[in-house]
């Protein structure tokens, strides 16, 4: 029941709880063992073959969502694939390239900005419109062409949790979808469905943190600031962790592309100022652990979250968390679970109102 916190002291926390599960059923049905299967998509899945362009449009961390699609919809498809938030992307005259399809990300399904988006882009000769939704009976699913539910189940909290990691692995599914159309070959469509079929499980691992990322977040709840660092699909994640700081625990938080450090930020690095620094797993590695030299050469304090084979470890001036070793589609979904739980263990320090935060509702119905 939605409505029952059960073992737990807030709605979010068992909302990051449920997470293996709701993964498990927004997979459910949509993947076999080798193969996304289309039909997910409704009678119409045909539209996948002709798409050219993406153009993602959202609010808030579903926006965030859509920023990792772009790197996996260039990435597996080779499509030109745009993101924006919906409260830009109303109010401006929009090109839209032959066989563009229109994908709105909502947990709600209610929010005005992407509801007007929607309707903008209705004019506009999309070849398609796809919302990826967490609500059946929303506005935005009775209005688009298409549907991918998230199946997250109601989502309580304020700060998104369960709709955020669905809402990924949603995409990871339509990415993947498109790819298939645009020569992903079988072999490596089975690679990525193999991996998808392991999330929850990581998932899962990734929660066992929950203790130690406790203790961490008690050193942290003295701070006034902080900033998040990532690259590649880490980036979005890293504006994700940082806004969840912001709306449960009041901390300001910026969200910066690591290789970004230089051109400014870094003249905020001091030993007040607590570095997050999402480390992949892939061929950035080398890169981010440089930046994190020039953090360390400064004073910077860091909270270093990675895989253990990634060679970094608690070190003076290095907090460092252990997130599962995972296939590298699969990162920026597992590294959001121990920001998650950062941000509500500091939220609870500070004594907060975790699941109702100050100034925010759940759905922005208004402009
Ligand atoms: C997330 O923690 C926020 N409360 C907020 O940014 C939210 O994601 C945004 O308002 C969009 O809502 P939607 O997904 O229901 O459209």
């Amino acid at each position: 029941d939605a409505t029952d916190k059960g073992e737990f002291r807030h709605y979010m926390m068992k909302e990051i709880y449920e997470q293996p599960k709701v993964i498990s059923a927004c997979l459910d049905g949509r993947i076999s063992e080798t193969k996304v299967l289309t039909s997910c998509f409704g009678a119409e899945s045909g539209f996948l073959k002709d798409i050219e362009n993406v153009h993602i449009v959202a609010c808030g961390t579903s926006y965030h969502a859509g920023m990792v699609a772009k790197y996996w919809i260039e990435d597996l498809a080779g499509l030109p694939c745009s993101v924006e938030v919906a409260s830009e992307y109303r109010y401006r005259k929009v090109a839209v390239p032959k066989n563009t399809l229109f994908l709105t990300l909502s947990q709600s399904g209610e929010t005005a900005d992407t509801l007007a988006a929607l309707r903008m882009a209705k004019e506009l000769g999309y070849l398609t419109t796809l919302a990826i939704c967490n609500v059946p009976s929303s506005t935005l699913v009775r209005e688009s062409a298409l549907t991918l539910l998230t199946n997250a189940g109601p989502e309580i909290g304020v700060a998104s949790t369960k709709a955020f990691t669905t809402q990924l692995t949603a995409l990871l599914i339509t990415s993947v979808a498109i790819a298939v159309e645009n020569g992903l070959s079988a072999e490596k469509e089975q690679e990525l469905v193999q991996a998808m079929r392991s999330l929850p499980a990581y998932v899962s691992d990734a929660l066992s943190q929950d203790a130690h990322i406790k203790v961490v977040a008690d050193r942290f709840a003295n701070k006034h600031n902080a900033l998040f660092l990532g690259r590649g699909t880490m980036f979005p994640i890293a504006l994700e962790g940082s806004l969840k700081l912001k709306e449960i625990s009041y901390i300001h938080a910026e969200a910066y592309p690591a290789g970004e450090l230089k051109h400014g930020p870094l003249a905020l690095v001091d030993e007040d100022m607590p570095i997050i620094a999402l480390v992949p797993h892939n061929d950035m590695l080398d890169k981010l652990k440089s930046n994190l030299q020039e953090v360390a050469a400064r004073g910077g304090e860091l909270y270093v979250f990675a895989d253990k084979d990634t060679d970094l470890n608690n070190e003076e001036n290095i907090t460092f968390t252990e997130v599962p070793k995972v296939d590298s589609i699969l990162e920026p979904i597992v590294h959001t679970i121990p920001l998650q739980l950062l941000s509500y263990h500091v939220a609870v320090v500070k004594g907060t109102d975790v699941d109702q935060p100050r100034n925010l509702a759940k759905s922005v119905t208004v402009e």
